[in-house]
């Protein structure tokens, strides 16, 4: 598939840039969220070793497009679309790192959320203004919020709809880094690449467990952790890890990504 609304690139270390272009305000119009669940299906079709997620420099997203909402009609159309590109992007296996500058609102903010990794510039803002319209987060936001910042801060952000600056979005945990504007793009390729050169099968197992567990008791994440642990020991990269460690100490190994 052709995209229109966004670009999809690919280099030589195997990672892939998702870099959102609709206009000035990036609305994430259905059009858009379709090229966006597009590229999320092409991606998991050939994974790479690393996805970032980025927008404008001015507007990472401002939403969904306010111009094509209704009544709960659309919704029940709008709603699961988002759902349904966000989750597929969520579950790539391989980390995938939100690159935010500028504002990052509604649908922006959730598309950020749905990223396993959010860095930003120092001129990011996030937040979930859907309640100034008189309405609630429904690209995840509800949901993946309160399990980034905890529940009572998530309210109070989504209940206000105030907008939350990038020094504060790290203080909350809401960013996970804050680097200076011109160093965005830079900050977020070195650590595509520092993923890239990892062991790929072992990364995309830690995830899985990560991202499993988190939907399960203490008691059932840890026997998911117990059988993903013996599955990564199939691999020739735990083989070659513990090899070289033992040979030439931690950091060293060459993986060959299976
Ligand atoms: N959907 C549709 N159109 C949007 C939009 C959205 N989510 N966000 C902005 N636009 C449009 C504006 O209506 C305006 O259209 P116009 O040029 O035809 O008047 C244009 O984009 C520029 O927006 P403007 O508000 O003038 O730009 P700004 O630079 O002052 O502010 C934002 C940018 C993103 C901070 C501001 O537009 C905003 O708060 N947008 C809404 C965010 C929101 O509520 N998102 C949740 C949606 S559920």
């Amino acid at each position: 598939m052709g995209y229109e609304l966004l670009t999809l690139e690919r280099d030589d270390h195997d990672i892939a840039t998702i870099t959102l272009a609709n206009g000035k305000v990036n609305a994430l119009s259905g059009e858009l969220v379709a090229e966006i669940h597009e590229a999320a299906k092409e991606l998991a079709s050939a994974p790479p070793a690393a996805v970032i997620v980025t927008g404008g420099e001015r507007i990472f997203a401002a939403g969904a497009d306010i111009s094509q909402f209704g009544g709960p009609e659309e919704a029940a159309v709008i709603g699961p679309q988002i759902h349904a590109a966000f989750d597929d992007l969520a579950d790539l296996p391989c980390l995938v790192i939100a690159a935010v500058s500028g504002y990052a609102l509604g649908g922006g903010c959730e598309l950020a959320l749905a990223c396993d990794y959010r860095i930003a510039s120092e001129k990011a803002v996030f937040g979930q203004p859907e309640i100034l319209l008189g309405i609630i987060p429904g690209g995840g936001g509800t949901q993946r919020l309160p399990r980034v910042v905890g529940a009572s801060k998530a309210k109070e952000i989504s209940i206000t709809g105030r907008q939350v600056a990038a020094d504060e979005a790290l203080r909350i945990g809401l960013a996970d880094e804050v680097v200076e504007h011109e160093q965005l793009h830079a900050r977020a390729m070195q650590l595509a690449q520092t993923i890239a050169a990892g062991p790929r099968v072992a990364q995309a197992i830690c995830k899985r467990v990560i991202d499993g567990g988190l939907q399960l008791s203490l008691a059932d994440g840890l026997r998911l952790e117990q059988e993903a642990f013996v599955e990564v020991f199939k691999t020739e990269d735990s083989q070659i890890g513990v090899k070289s460690f033992l040979e030439n100490g931690p950091g060293k190994a060459s993986f060959v990504g299976h």
